[in-house]
């Protein structure tokens, strides 16, 4: 199932929430800032933190992935399955995911006002140059849905 363009591009800018089960089905949410799609079918997603996820991903490979984009007023779930990465290509390409996802936060924080927020910005910084990648996770596309009740599928 192919993603739009704009689909793609919401991935880049927005946290999304992966979804996770058990192979009996029990369910784990997490929230996640460095996804990005690397074809129309497919997206990466970096595992620095990976805990519960993790060994779900490990035992049962079909997530769901859930985001809001509130400047374009657009709502997706996308489904699909899972295949994990430690070294190689694919992997390889973690590094400049997080690379990018760095500057993108850089340039957002710069925006913010409030002197406690960007404190605890400047925190954060400094906690993610310690993070390294301990597994790319590759995700294929099978099914995309609007969250929006009545809009029309967009890809
Ligand atoms: C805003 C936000 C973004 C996050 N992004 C990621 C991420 O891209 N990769 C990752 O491994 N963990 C990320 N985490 C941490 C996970 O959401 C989660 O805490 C971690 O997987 C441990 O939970 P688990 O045991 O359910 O897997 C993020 C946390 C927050 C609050």
């Amino acid at each position: 199932m192919r993603m739009s363009e704009e689909i793609q591009q919401m991935l880049d800018e927005n946290i999304v929430y992966l979804a996770t089960s058990t192979p009996e089905g029990k369910p784990n949410v997490v929230p996640i800032g460095l996804v990005h799609a690397i074809s129309d079918e497919e997206l990466l997603i970096v595992d620095v933190l990976f805990k519960k996820t993790r060994r779900n991903l490990e035992e049962n490979p079909e997530v769901a992935i859930s985001f809001t984009d509130f400047k374009r007023l657009e709502s997706y779930q996308l489904k699909g399955k899972a295949k994990i990465f430690k070294t190689g290509e694919i992997y390889e390409k973690a590094f400049d995911i997080m690379k990018d996802k760095a500057e993108r936060r850089r340039e957002s924080l710069g925006k913010v006002g409030d002197p406690e927020i960007s404190e605890r910005a400047r925190k954060i910084s400094e906690m993610h140059k310690r993070l390294k990648p301990r597994a790319a996770v590759l995700i294929t596309i099978e099914e995309i849905y609007s969250h929006i009740p009545e809009s029309k599928e967009r890809r």
